[in-house]
């Protein structure tokens, strides 16, 4: 039996939520919450979980039902574009392109597309081109030969101006290398199921297609085609994946908040908010592999919970800056603010209990005291030292923190961490009482772009853009 389907290793897998330290036992009154301050959300804890559950019947909130999904038509994809070629380029942005990076990092080996066509065991290389710096694609485009490569262009919208422009330059580059009939093998399309401009380009040149299904917001579609083909192609375990997701979504059903995880996390990270003033939220894994994750979450924090308007029409400048760090990276970098500067901040840790490799350090200058007492521990008990050790001076001059604890990082781990957050992002979407499924500020900014890129029908867009551009020459420096 695979291990994900055994009851005692997915118990054993559980992620663990520790909150301690953003309790008033430990932060004092000023900067931390009051055990009856989260039994007082019980009342509207309850409605909201009704009001989920329902839209969930509904159909409203089909993200939560991507783990039953039958991945047999991804597999076959990925399958058939591994046949095709050694490069596999994603092209997206957002919520089409943040969840594939958080999965490589985590999942696949650091150096992965450095390894050898073997080490790779045959699977391509994965690029995620969310960025339209023509440095950037051109310095891409100078690497790769064209004739085994493969581009995945991702957007929901089939529209967004980034990533049809880079879909734009990638299918000329590649009609030149391989001509029009063989470039239609080694394009994929990841797109709304009949919505679009990218679905017509689709139909109208004969590019294979993978659905986003209906209602699944960018920021919630990791677990879609929009993140599963990348990841099944380069070897992710993607049921397992889904079932880590599965396991989570179910420990979230439980109304209760002390034993829901994503409600726990929810509640403390609101009334941190909302009541203590902490108004930036910062992930710090100290797990290299998940710095890709915290930036996912990044932006599923900023672009779900930042919103002026409330359900009723109010103005509420909702949300908390989320921010990512990376432990020990940023103990040399960013901790000397954390823990002394500006009490704003709520710090989530993320803490691994086994990594892949052990790596003891040498026991080399036994006479030399200030090297010498490394030698004999491993890389792994100094990375959790230094967790600890951040901890505690951030709990000592009491800077609200929390611990999240994989036992393991592997696909079923990362799976309820992705689960748990997007339920997390929901139920906390309710409690400021915003909409937190949409993105009006992004699509604002999109319109903008159209408007100054000439499309047809954003002419008034472009004439806002240009009557707040104008300055005065004298508030501008030349150096
Ligand atoms: O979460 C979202 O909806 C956004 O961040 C989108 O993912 C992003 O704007 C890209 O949109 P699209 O997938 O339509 O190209």
């Amino acid at each position: 039996m695979v291990p994900y389907k055994n009851k005692a290793w997915k118990e054993e897998m559980a992620v663990r939520l520790d909150v301690n330290h953003a309790m008033a036992k430990f932060m004092g009154e000023e900067h931390g919450v009051f055990d009856g301050e989260i039994e007082s959300l019980a009342q509207e804890t309850k409605e909201i979980h009704h009001d989920i559950k329902e839209s969930r019947a509904k159909g409203k909130l089909p993200f939560m039902d991507l783990p039953d999904q039958n991945t047999k038509e991804i597999l076959e994809m990925a399958k058939a574009v591994k046949k095709r070629c050694e490069n596999f380029v994603v092209l997206g942005i957002g919520g089409s392109a943040l969840g594939n990076t958080a999965l490589h990092m985590a999942l696949n080996h650091p150096h992965y597309n450095e390894l050898s066509k073997t080490g790779r065991k045959r699977a391509p290389r994965i690029y995620v081109m969310d960025n339209v710096d023509p440095d950037r694609l051109a310095g891409l485009l100078d690497i790769l030969d064209l004739k085994k490569t493969c581009f995945n262009v991702i957007t929901k919208s089939g529209g967004t101006a980034e990533t049809m422009a880079n879909f734009l330059v990638c299918q000329e580059a590649l009609i030149n290398a391989v001509g029009r009939e063989d470039h239609k093998d080694r394009i994929v399309v990841t797109t709304d199921e009949s919505k679009g401009n990218l679905k017509r380009v689709a139909e109208r040149e004969g590019y294979p297609c993978m659905v986003i299904p209906a209602g699944v917001g960018g920021r919630f579609s990791v677990l879609t085609p929009v993140g599963l083909l990348s990841a099944a192609l380069s070897g992710i375990n993607i049921r397992e994946l889904l079932a880590g997701a599965s396991f989570m979504e179910r420990r979230c059903r439980k109304v209760k908040i002390w034993e829901n995880p994503a409600y726990l996390n929810g509640a403390i990270h609101h009334i941190l908010n909302t009541r203590r003033g902490k108004h930036i939220s910062v992930m710090m894994p100290y797990v290299h592999g998940l710095y890709g994750f915290a930036d996912w979450y990044r932006q599923l924090w900023a672009e779900s919970l930042g919103k002026r308007h409330s359900l009723d029409g109010m103005e509420v400048f909702a949300g908390q800056t989320p921010v990512k760090a990376l432990g020990t990276t940023d103990q040399h970098s960013q901790i000397q603010l954390y823990v002394e500067g500006p009490n704003d901040k709520v710090v989530t840790f993320v803490a691994l209990e086994a990594y892949g490799h052990t790596m003891e350090i040498p026991r080399s200058y036994p006479e030399m005291e200030g090297i010498s007492y490394l030698g004999g521990h491993s890389l792994q008990e100094l990375i959790q030292a230094e967790r600890k050790a951040t901890e505690y001076a951030l709990t000592r001059h009491k800077r609200p923190n929390l611990t999240l604890t994989l036992k393991e990082l592997n696909p079923f781990t990362l799976g309820q961490l992705f689960m748990m957050y997007e339920i997390q992002t929901l139920f906390s979407g309710k409690l400021y009482r915003i909409n937190p499924l949409d993105q009006p500020g992004v699509e604002d900014g999109k319109r903008a772009t159209y408007g100054l890129m000439g499309r047809e029908g954003y002419e008034q867009n472009r004439q806002e853009m240009e009557e707040l551009a104008g300055g005065e020459e004298k508030y501008v420096l030349h150096v």
